[in-house]
């Protein structure tokens, strides 16, 4: 932990936003991978089981089908699963930073769950694929094996999607800005149990419509058994569409649920946004299997992947809502931070110096030669013990010389003027010797 306090620096409000936006967008990215993962392992170990019952070829070839609908490629789970849920425990730390809350203990909890499970979701992929699928079915003991690290897996997932609800329902909530959180009341809350419902059934309707997506358009198999295609369909949609139309029933009740300090006309616009997408996912799914076509599939697809955004950037809403005060809090520190930091303010006024110099003083005047006005060298060597007179030159150029035209006022503050004297002794001194 210690470690992990270096990391949390004080942020301007700006980069709070940034972290907001920022916090968002990997929920999103997590939320649409590990979803789908847990909704696809679970599903593919249910068909297992169901397969060596019924002794059926196609609840073999959807068990395998299942757990492959996400490549499996190791770099998924990091880009697509740890990477971002690192990044958002951080983010959480740094909005949390001195309220004192528990909520980073649990986050870091979760974040041990959630590794736990992808290493033992990997086991079981590797063991269903160690064998063409063909011979799996006669032999039931591997696939017995394999399923228990399923189970394991998922049972892992699930105990980390609960925890993870519990943390997100429970922060936008205004008691966990100013006290502690009891624990069972956050992890048993209504709250987290829609928060959690609702995240079930939209990576359920992931995986399903995923499934079709995959395996009708964007990496159809070749030579694939037509039946088995229509039956995986037919199957796949079905679970879609009534997961689909009890959803807008638990947006309502969310909804109704969020606290009214946090509640703003853009949380009723997203409410209604998330119902009409819905209303259309529905209609694009039964139309899809009807036809048996499933050509709107990517299109309902799309818009599961929208429900889910639309949701948590309502959550993500709240969340700023009850989080401005501490943010207010949080910049201001920045703001004395930030001064703690600027001790060198003699840097400051040597890069100001510097910067009228070359841009101002240059055009016409050098060091050691003549240009439009005298040389620095003798001007300098002219006012070396007198620094504040040269000073009131700058500000306010008087006639000195005839062999020189006037030399028109700079427009200086008195801060630059002195500014840029200490940078020509500071940059020239040495040289006047
Ligand atoms: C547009 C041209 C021009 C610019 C720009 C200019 N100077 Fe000059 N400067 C002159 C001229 C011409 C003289 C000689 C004036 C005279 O002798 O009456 C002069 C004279 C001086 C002198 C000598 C005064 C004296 O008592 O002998 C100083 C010091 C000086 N400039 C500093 C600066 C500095 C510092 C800057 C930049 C902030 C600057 N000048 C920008 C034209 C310029």
């Amino acid at each position: 932990m210690e470690f992990i306090d270096k990391l949390i620096l004080p942020q301007s409000a700006i980069t709070i936003v940034l972290l907001k936006n920022l916090l968002f967008l990997g929920q999103v990215v997590f939320y649409i991978f590990t979803g789908t993962l847990f909704a696809s392992t679970f599903l593919s170990i249910k068909f297992g089981s169901k397969s060596n019952k019924l002794k059926s070829d196609f609840y073999y070839w959807l068990s395998a089908d299942y757990i492959n609908l996400i490549s499996s490629n190791i770099l998924m789970p990091i880009g697509l699963g740890l990477i971002p849920l690192f990044s958002i425990i951080l983010i959480y730390m740094e909005l949390l930073h001195g309220t004192g809350s528990k909520l980073p203990i649990f986050l870091w909890i979760s974040f041990v769950l959630y590794t736990i499970a992808i290493l033992i979701i990997s086991k079981y992929r590797s063991m269903i694929n160690s064998k063409p699928v063909s011979q799996m079915g006669t032999e039931n003991t591997a696939r017995d094996r394999a399923k228990i690290y399923g189970i394991i897996g998922t049972a892992l997932l699930f105990a980390f999607f609960w925890l993870f609800s519990a943390i997100l329902s429970s922060s936008d909530e205004k008691f966990v800005w100013t006290s502690n959180i009891s624990v069972p009341a956050m992890l048993f809350s209504f709250d987290t149990f829609l928060h959690f419902i609702i995240i079930m059934i939209s990576s359920f309707g992931l995986a399903g419509i995923g499934f079709i997506v995959k395996y009708f358009f964007w990496d159809k198999p070749a030579n694939i058994n037509e039946r088995y295609l229509k039956f995986v369909g037919n199957l796949n949609s079905n679970f879609t569409l009534l997961l689909f139309i009890i959803v807008p029933f638990l947006f309502l009740l969310n909804f109704v649920l969020i606290p009214i300090e946090t509640l703003s006309k853009s949380s009723f616009l997203i409410f209604a946004a998330l119902v009409a997408v819905d209303i259309i996912v529905v209609g694009l799914v039964y139309f899809n299997q009807k036809s048996y076509k499933y050509d709107l599939s990517t299109w309902a697809f799309y818009g599961i992947i929208v429900i889910i955004s639309l949701n948590l950037y309502s959550g993500a809403l709240s969340f700023d809502i009850a989080s401005s005060a501490h943010t207010y809090v949080l910049a201001t520190n920045y703001a004395k931070f930030e001064e703690s930091t600027t001790p060198v303010k003699e840097v400051n006024i040597a890069d100001l110096g510097k910067e009228i110099y070359s841009s101002k003083c240059m055009a016409c005047h050098r060091f050691d030669q003549k240009l439009v006005g005298p040389p620095h060298k003798i001007v300098m060597q002219k006012y070396a013990d007198k620094r504040a007179e040269m000073v009131s030159f700058i500000l306010k150029p008087v006639k000195v010389d005839p062999a020189y035209p006037d030399m028109p006022s700079q427009g200086l503050t008195p801060k630059e003027a002195r500014a840029v004297v200490e940078y020509m002794f500071k940059e020239y001194g040495e040289k006047l010797k």
